[in-house]
């Protein structure tokens, strides 16, 4: 049953996507389904995740047509440089149940490894071959994007980064807006329902949630938030968030909630198998 509507489009991709991290196969299966139904076209999974398999079959039971979605995952570390990253993309396949993937992206720089230029090399031939619309990466800083420039030419469609309301990243985003590059946002509540008197504020101001106000925050500062939840009526709250906007006043408080609160691991020293 679709109860919302559809997410509406940021440039190329929808502006809001679902987050499958962390479900297993079976969650992953049931809570794409739903969400597809509820309305979400970008859905976001990784090798590493180990629910490709789930992703795609949830996909595939949706009765959403294959191509109003924006399939995305991502290379592993494990499988980082050239020819382990065109193995790495026919495994996603094989487990996604498709021969192609909308939006593949490096998953971590991984700059201890030196393998990230290899691998957008294969992702750009994937590119050249048709089996991936759009090439990105995840977490990755502005000088690991400027490498791949001058060392390949080309530049990624999307970078997926950490952002919430306390972790705005404002200087890399400006970049990478200046860059063309667009952004995704992972964590966008901040790992859990967002709280805090400014967004508490906010939320009864507008007689919504404080995770609605993040996500509406996320979705004017030009990024695409992708959410998770398991829970359909979360799914609902998190996509409905189309109707109302933040003034320049109630940005500029959020705004003031940035901070050095990085969850997850710090792109230039981050491990990832
Ligand atoms: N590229 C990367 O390196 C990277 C790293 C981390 C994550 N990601 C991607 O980003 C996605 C989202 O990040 P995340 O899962 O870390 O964090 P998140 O989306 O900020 O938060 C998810 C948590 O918030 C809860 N939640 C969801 N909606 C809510 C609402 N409206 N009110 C209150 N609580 C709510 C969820 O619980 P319930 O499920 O119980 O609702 C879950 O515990 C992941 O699923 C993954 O696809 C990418």
């Amino acid at each position: 049953m679709n109860t919302a509507s559809t997410s509406p489009k940021q440039g190329a991709l929808p502006a809001i996507g679902f987050g499958t991290w962390p479900m297993d196969d079976a969650e992953a299966a049931t809570a794409v389904a739903e969400a597809l139904r509820i309305g979400y076209r970008l859905i976001d999974t990784a090798a590493i995740y180990g629910n490709e398999t789930g992703v795609g079959r949830g996909l595939r039971e949706s009765g959403v047509a294959r191509g109003d979605v924006v399939l995305t995952s991502k290379l592993r570390g494990a499988e980082q440089g050239y020819d382990e990253a065109l193995r790495g993309f026919d495994a996603t396949t094989r487990r996604l149940g498709t021969d192609h993937v909308d939006l593949y992206l490096i998953h971590w720089p991984l700059p201890m490894k030196d393998r990230y230029v290899d691998s957008w090399r294969a992702l750009i031939r994937l590119q050249q071959e048709g089996r991936v619309s759009m090439i990105g990466v995840s977490n990755f800083q502005q000088a690991h994007i400027e490498r791949l420039q001058r060392e390949t030419g080309v530049l990624p469609a999307v970078n997926q980064i950490e952002l919430h309301p306390d972790f705005a990243q404002p200087a890399l985003c400006s970049w990478l807006a200046a860059q063309g590059i667009a952004i995704e946002g992972w964590s966008p509540l901040g790992r859990g329902k967002p709280q805090g008197q400014v967004l508490e504020t906010l939320a009864a101001k507008h007689g919504r949630t404080p995770a609605q106000v993040a996500l509406r925050w996320h979705v004017q500062r030009g990024v695409v938030p992708i959410p998770k939840s398991s829970k359909p009526e979360r799914m609902r709250e998190n996509l409905d968030v189309f109707d109302f906007s933040l003034d320049a006043e109630d940005m500029a408080a959020i705004a003031t909630l940035d901070g050095d609160h990085r969850q997850g691991g710090d792109p230039d020293t981050h491990v990832e198998e």
